[in-house]
Formats: C-alpha cells, sequence, structure tokens
C-alpha cells in the first residue's frame, strides 16, 4: 500500500484529479470506478479543472462505473447518485467519458439490476477504482459484517450511514441502496482510496495497520497488490514513517 500524505485536502483532490486525468487522458480504452461523497466534491471538482485546462480528449475509451446508488429513488432526484455525478462531473467533462454506468435506483427488481451490473462489470474489468471511506469503515455500501466474498446487491442502509449522508439528501432517504460488493472492488487493477478530515483519522489507522476483518470492510484493502491512499494530514495523523514496511509506503507531499 502507498500511502500519500497532502497538507491539506485541497493538495490531495489535486493529486487523486491529476491521476485521474492522465488515465482519462490515454490514446487506449480505461474503465474507471466513481464514488461519491462529500469526499468526492472537491476531486470532480480539481478534475473538471485539470481536464478543462488539457483541453483535448485522448482518444482513447473512457466508460464509467459508480460504486452504489440508493434505492428506490429516481434518477432524476435530487439526492440520487446520478444526480451528483450529473452536476458534479459529467455535465462538464461529457467529451472525456463516452459512457458510463449507474445502478439504476429506480429498478423495479433490484436483484436483475444488480445481476445486469455484475454481468457488465465481469466484461469490463476496471482499471481503476476510487473510493471514500465510511466513519464505520464502509467502503460502498459494504457496511461493517460484510462478507468480503460480496458481490453487487441490494442492502440495507444503517441508521449511521444515514445520518452521515443526511445533509447531502433533501427530504427522506430511502432505507436500501444497490451496491458494488468487496469481491467486485477487489477485482479493480488499481485501488485509489481518498481520505479527508479528524472523523476519519480512527478508522483509516484501522483499516491500514489494524487485522484484515470484515468488521472493518476498508481492511481488506491491506490484501490488493495495487492500493494507493490519499489522504490529509489531518486524517493520516495516525500513521507516519514508522510504520513503513515492505509492504507499506508513507509519501509526505
Ligand atoms: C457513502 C458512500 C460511499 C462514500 C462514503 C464516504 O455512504 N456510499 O461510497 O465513499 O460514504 O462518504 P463521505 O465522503 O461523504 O464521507
Amino acid at each position: 500500500m502507498k500511502v500519500i500524505v497532502a497538507p491539506h485536502k485541497e493538495e490531495a483532490s489535486d493529486y487523486v484529479a491529476s491521476s485521474i486525468a492522465a488515465l482519462m487522458s490515454t490514446d487506449r480504452s480505461v474503465r474507471i470506478g466513481l464514488a461519491t461523497g462529500e469526499t468526492m466534491v472537491s476531486v470532480y471538482q480539481e478534475l473538471v479543472q485539470q481536464l478543462t485546462i488539457r483541453g483535448q480528449c485522448g482518444m482513447g475509451y473512457v466508460e464509467t462505473f459508480n460504486l452504489d446508488e440508493y434505492w428506490p429513488i429516481e434518477p432524476g432526484h435530487f439526492g440520487s447518485f446520478a444526480q451528483f455525478m450529473h452536476r458534479h462531473l459529467f455535465s462538464h467533462v461529457s467529451p472525456w467519458i463516452q459512457r458510463s454506468h449507474i445502478l439504476r435506483g429506480d429498478a423495479p427488481h433490484p436483484n436483475v439490476e444488480c445481476g445486469r451490473f455484475q454481468s457488465l462489470l465481469a466484461e469490463r474489468p476496471l482499471d481503476a477504482q476510487l473510493l471514500g471511506l465510511g466513519v464505520n469503515g464502509h467502503i460502498g455500501f459494504n457496511e461493517p459484517g460484510t462478507s468480503f466474498q460480496s458481490r453487487t446487491r441490494k442492502v440495507m442502509l444503517s441508521s449511521s450511514t444515514k445520518k452521515r449522508n443526511a445533509p447531502q439528501f433533501p427530504g427522506e432517504m430511502p432505507d436500501y441502496a444497490l451496491t458494488m460488493g468487496i469481491a467486485d472492488i477487489m477485482e479493480a487493477k488499481a485501488i485509489i482510496l481518498v481520505v479527508f478530515g479528524s472523523q476519519k483519522q480512527e478508522v483509516l489507522t484501522r483499516a491500514i495497520l489494524g487485522s484484515v476483518s470484515e468488521d472493518c470492510p476498508a481492511s481488506i484493502l491491506q490484501t490488493h497488490p495495487n492500493v494507493t491512499i490519499v489522504a490529509d494530514k489531518v486524517a493520516a495523523s495516525g500513521l507516519s514513517h514508522e510504520h513503513e514496511n515492505l509492504s507499506l509506503t508513507v509519501t509526505t507531499l
């Protein structure tokens, strides 16, 4: 695991956006897994700026897959992740992205929808997956206790996750979500986990230095061969060069 520590979320977002912009500007086909949440707002803002400054698209075919979506929800609902993506990224960078896939929050049969998405992922493995971190260690909507073998499926949202996401959701939040499973996330060739703020400091330390356990879904990332964690200084304050070993490096920007 590579940990990149930036002074603030601005520099961290800049670092993540550069990596994604470089991928999106290549001449080959790339598939990128995207995430939502407060953390991604500044990352996408920076990505939009960087792509706009670059001014030309690569010759490749860029396809994106989102991690999760509330259920049931209309894709046009302001609180849906479909709308989040439209507002913060897709509407600004349409020339760079040829196709985007988001689980349908209005699917009448969630199992069928999850199966469809799962088949797409199986056919088109992700080159990179962007991830945020829940304060309880969740990734996507895979809450503590989720099996590491889990696949794309409908899940019930925990009350703590609903409370945490409420500021970004007008009205009453749905009780369920559709999410990529942990096994799906782990199949991405590279994973970039982005973590900001003091509230995530304890969980980030546990995810990286603690035991690999289903009690902390993000801890599975310790077993992935290509993970970069980009954190601001406060979130990364539990990690230092002292913790470095053969599989963990800490670089300060
Ligand atoms: C949400 C999403 C995750 C997101 C995480 C962190 O519930 N399902 O995909 O990465 O929690 O969110 P935030 O960045 O708002 O802290």
